[in-house]
């Protein structure tokens, strides 16, 4: 049920009655109880058209428009407000709608591709964390995109191609007179130090990094059976971390550098012959007027060095080309740090100039923050060294298994280990989801496995609660009966919200933000803390029926906790 999108449509219905056509339909969520769960403020703007102070023509709107059947209350308020409340009886009857259906009463949504590019480390080194967060909100987001129906399409743009495979290929080729590949990379990040120490210091070793790079571009056998060889192990690295995260990317969503390596001669050609692109100094540039600085001198992207290599640029244009042509993009992200979003603001333009996007196509750019130690300063070990992500998950598991051992509980060891897992896994991958992207955040070990506020714990806590509830009036949520009979303000209130699912998933998908998902299960999981003091279920004395309403509506609540953070990839548990 989308109550925003059912409002939008009654009002425009009644404006269109007192002739209005085409106006704005603006309908907002209330800030307080008392003005009701919704309003609409579209009447002040109607005030020139229709020659009438805003006050009478909302009362107009007030008596012309439909809302017997889901308002109890409609009332104007301030210059010319209408304040919406929902009427009990339909919202029973809305949530027993969700309740008996399997996608919570949320409609699909017309069909698009849409591409999502996450995640995408770079092979040459350790994922580090700043790929955590790109790798976690890119996960929620395909998530939420594929429930609403959409084909998504994954693109993990791994960093598998450029010059620095040369020095990293001549070491281990090396290495490997001595060792097998899987150890000689056992550690990439210790790896790369020990190649570049050599490409800076030993004679001659320079040189004949320059001479693999040569050798792969030009397709020398040898030479890229070494590559495949690295990026094989580096791979699976990467896995490794998936896997532990639990995120849903495998090896088939892997379109790296390398895969456009045919196509950037051909970007190039495109981008000259239609006068894009520029010859200076040697290089080949476009220059962008659009994002010119201060004095007025435009910007200068790089799409050939003067030496004839290409860029990380080129390589997004010719992705871009290839995600529009081939896989038919309706809208494609690209989920990376704050840092690049020049980069991409470039490229779009460029890309668009050349025709290498259709027009309707959209490209978006979802940028974030950093992720930052206690100190305020980047993530960091204590001696300064980047943080090995399978390291900080193992950490995660080890601190959650403390936490739970601690806590009263009546669990196996094995369902410990278990409970551990999820609980310490999903306090990481929260910690992430539930801050807005676009600003940094303190990577906080207390604060993300704490028990109470904004946190993993807290909601797969909350939903234990209604589970052990169930078991305790020996209730089975499939065959329960499903009478919902709304009467109690904090009955209401939790009923609001959970008809809200649909459009905070629907604001989600549009704006890859999944901490608006977070902020609405932390809101649902404290409605029902709030509902559950004040409306008792098992006590003596109350009646079946408002005893079973009760839990029809707990009900409802676990499933909208389960179904929204396995959406944020995040397992619940039946007991803690
Ligand atoms: N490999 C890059 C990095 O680690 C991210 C790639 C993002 N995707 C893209 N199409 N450029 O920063």
């Amino acid at each position: 049920m989308n109550i925003h999108a059912l409002l939008v449509n009654r009002f425009t219905e009644a404006l269109q009655e007192m002739g209005v056509e085409n106006a704005p339909v603006p309908v907002s969520r209330s800030a307080r109880p008392e003005f009701g769960e919704y309003q609409f403020n579209g009447a002040m703007a109607l005030a020139k058209e229709l020659r009438q102070k805003p006050r009478d023509i909302a009362e107009k709107i007030v008596e012309t428009v439909k809302l017997d059947d889901i308002a109890s209350k409609l009332e104007v308020a301030g210059p010319g407000f209408i304040n919406v409340h929902l009427n009990d009886a339909w919202l029973s009857n809305q949530c027993e709608l969700s309740l008996t259906d399997p996608r919570l009463g949320i409609a699909k949504s017309p069909e698009q591709n849409i591409v999502v590019d996450y995640s995408s480390p770079n092979l040459a080194k350790e994922m580090h964390v700043g790929h955590l967060r790109t790798t976690i909100i890119g996960d929620a987001v395909v998530k939420v995109l594929e429930f609403l129906g959409h084909n998504v399409i994954r693109q993990n743009h791994m960093g598998d191609w450029g010059t620095q495979f040369g020095m990293l290929l001549a070491h281990l080729s090396d290495k490997l007179q001595e060792e097998v590949a899987e150890t000689a990379l056992s550690d990439l990040e210790d790896f790369y130090r020990e190649a570049k120490v050599r490409f800076d210091e030993e004679e001659g070793f320079a040189d004949r990094a320059r001479e693999y790079v040569v050798k792969l571009q030009g397709g020398d056998a040898q030479c890229l059976a070494l590559w495949e060889k690295f990026i094989d192990v580096s791979i699976a690295h990467s896995e490794e971390v998936y896997d532990k995260l639990n995120v849903s990317l495998t090896r088939k969503d892997i379109m790296g550098e390398s895969a456009y390596n045919e196509d950037l001669a051909n970007v190039i050609s495109d981008l000259k012959a239609k006068g894009i692109a520029v010859e200076d100094q040697g290089a080949q540039v476009v220059f962008i007027p659009e994002l010119a600085d201060k004095d007025g001198n435009p910007a200068v992207y790089i799409v050939q060095k003067s030496g004839g290599g290409y860029l990380y640029a080129t390589t997004d244009l010719a992705a871009m080309r290839y995600r529009s042509g081939k896989l038919n993009a309706d809208r494609t992200l690209i989920l990376t740090d704050a840092r690049q979003a020049l980069h991409f603001k470039q490229t779009e333009i460029v890309g668009r100039k050349a025709g290498f996007m259709k027009e309707e196509q959209t490209y978006e750019h979802c940028p974030f923050g950093m992720m930052l130690g206690s100190d305020g300063k980047p993530f960091k070990t204590r001696t300064g060294g980047t943080v090995k992500l399978v390291e900080l998950l193992d950490e995660a598991v080890e601190r959650a298994g403390k936490l739970i051992a601690e806590r009263d509980n009546d669990l196996s060891e094995a369902e410990l280990k278990e409970v551990a897992r999820k609980v310490g896994i999903g306090a990481v991958k929260y910690a992430d989801l539930s801050k807005n992207r676009t600003t940094d955040y303190m990577f906080n070990w207390d604060s993300m496995l704490s028990f109470e506020g904004n946190t993993a714990p807290y909601l797969q806590y909350a939903y234990t609660r209604v589970k052990s509830l169930f078991r305790k009036a020996g209730v089975d949520m499939a065959t329960m009966p499903v009478d919902i009979n709304i009467v109690e303000k904090q009955e209401h209130a939790l009923a609001v919200l959970l008809m809200q699912f649909e459009e905070v998933i629907g604001m989600v998908s549009r704006e890859a933000t999944p901490h608006v998902l977070c902020t609405y299960l932390y809101d649902v999981a404290s409605a029902f803390m709030t509902f559950y003091e004040a409306c008792p279920m098992l006590k003596d004395g109350i009646e079946p029926a408002v005893r079973d309403s009760r839990l029809a509506l707990s009900a409802l609540v676990a499933k909208t906790l389960e179904k929204g953070l396995a959406l944020l990839g995040i397992e619940t548990l039946e007991k803690m």
